[in-house]
């Protein structure tokens, strides 16, 4: 299985899947495209350092004009027949045209527990809330925000000490487990679904406690 990672930020979730990746744990998936729509994109460096082509395609060029910026998208990925797109801190929604050149074979990881949370900047919205349990999700696309079928998630405490920064962080800890994750079982086609219902085959872990509390009980 083939797979390009599209990015507009620094890019640690990408190097977490390339990392996974050199150590054998996507079981045969292969990163072969990075793209990044942002020129700051640190994402861009980690892929070149990492030997994967990587291209910048810059989303400011196509003002008002998303399939331009998708044909633009789909023709960098045409010739590496990438047979899934992983979405790992991409700032742009992808339309119904791009998507059903990949029918559920789009992924994002987002830094929050979906449904909960959808959109952009949601860790200060999430600690103005007072949120006491978030994590990371990593789902299906579709054409809604964030709105696509759930493969797996990951749950983290939001302390009291702290702001969106830290937050972010503490997030970004389980994200880089979830994604290599989330790939490597696609790789191994152990992934059905079924409308909303996305079934693990052959499940593997055990879990230790069924349940995570905080701030935690007396
Ligand atoms: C990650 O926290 C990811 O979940 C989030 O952007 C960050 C990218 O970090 N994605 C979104 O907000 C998608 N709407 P990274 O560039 O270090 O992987």
């Amino acid at each position: 299985m083939k797979f390009a990672v599209f990015c507009s930020g620094r890019g640690s979730n990408l190097l977490a899947l390339l990392k996974a990746y050199e150590s054998g744990f996507l079981s045969g998936a292969e990163p072969v495209a990075v793209i990044a729509d942002s020129h700051y994109a640190g994402a861009l460096n980690v892929g070149r350092e990492f030997g994967v082509y990587s291209s910048f395609v810059p989303r400011t060029a196509y003002h008002d004009n998303r399939e331009g910026f998708e044909k633009r998208l789909l023709e960098v990925l045409a010739p590496f027949e990438v047979d899934l797109v992983v979405l790992a801190g991409f700032q742009r929604l992808l339309s119904g045209y791009f998507l059903s050149k990949f029918p559920l074979r789009v992924i994002n990881i987002h830094p929050a527990l979906l449904p909960s949370f959808p959109g952009s900047h949601v860790w200060a919205k999430q600690i103005d809330y007072s949120v006491k349990l978030t994590g990371a999700t990593v789902h299906f696309v579709d054409e809604g925000v964030d709105s696509g079928p759930i493969i797996i998630q990951g749950a983290v405490p939001i302390l009291e000490s702290y702001d969106a920064e830290a937050l972010s962080e503490a997030i970004l800890t389980v994200e880089h487990r979830l994604l290599p994750q989330a790939v490597r079982w696609l790789a191994q086609g152990r992934i059905e679904v079924n409308g909303r219902k996305v079934i693990l085959k052959d499940l593997r872990g055990s879990l230790k406690d069924k349940s995570f509390i905080y701030p935690p009980l007396d």
